[in-house]
């Protein structure tokens, strides 16, 4: 087991294949930090053609899906133990709008359940009883949680202790401080008759220091004003 494990509840368990292959992802696996296992949950259907949703009490379009078969998967992935099992984290556009500061929290669990929705909507009460958080990734409907699922995972892989190394946990830090980022140049000096910032160019490590800071304020208040809303900025 990795220092952190993840499993994933889906009907799509094929959608995450590539998801542990690349990058800052691979690496947390490759390192040991991290394991995500991906259930699907029409293994946990018995009728012989792995129905997992139903129509809906009182009419209306789409298909509900069934809280008999959605509990009874989370049983199978991780049973409760002593009456608890880890955090359930259903995502829904209903849910509350996950942020840095809620990945930060995530990634220092030992282990965590998300809950892939598909269809129109999942049973209000294996909600109810089962869920124990449910999180937005913003305010767009997908057609499913899977895409929010890989979003929340990568968010929250690189956030484990040991993941990044030091140069870019010094990069994390600067992101974390919720501003937006500043911008950035590389060769050539001069592009399409646009030159690079002199004081970029200027050795001097307070004076760019600086500058970045002012950038990233700058970008900030004409782009996210509501960032700054709650800091001291
Ligand atoms: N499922 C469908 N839309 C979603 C969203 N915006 N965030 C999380 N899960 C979702």
């Amino acid at each position: 087991m990795g220092r952190l494990s993840i499993h994933i509840l889906s009907i799509f368990p094929g959608i995450f294949e590539d998801l542990l292959n690349y990058g800052i992802v691979r690496r947390a696996v490759e390192k040991k930090l991290l394991d995500v296992s991906i259930v699907n949950i029409r293994d946990s259907a018995p009728d012989k053609h792995k129905t997992v949703d139903d129509v809906p009490y009182g009419g209306g379009a789409g298909m509900i899906m069934k809280p008999d078969i959605l509990a009874a998967s989370l049983e199978s992935t991780v049973p409760f133990r002593e009456h608890r099992r880890p955090e359930v984290v259903f995502l829904t556009p209903q849910g509350k709008r996950f942020d840095q500061s809620h990945a930060n929290k995530m990634s220092m669990l030992d282990e965590f359940i998300l809950i892939c929705g598909r269809y129109r909507a999942v049973d209000e009460r294996f909600r109810e009883i089962c869920v124990t958080d449910e999180i937005s990734i913003g305010d767009y409907v997908l057609s499913g949680g899977e895409p929010a699922a890989m979003v929340f995972i990568d968010a929250v892989a690189r956030l484990i202790p040991g993941v990044l190394n030091d140069f870019e946990s010094g990069i994390e830090d600067s992101f974390q401080n919720a501003l937006l980022d500043c911008p950035w140049y590389t060769r050539p000096e001069v592009f399409e008759g646009r030159k690079v910032p002199d004081v970029l160019l200027s050795g001097n490590h307070a004076e760019i220091k600086k500058w970045r800071y002012e950038q990233s304020l700058k970008r900030t208040r004409q782009r996210r004003p509501d960032l700054l809303d709650n800091s001291e900025c």
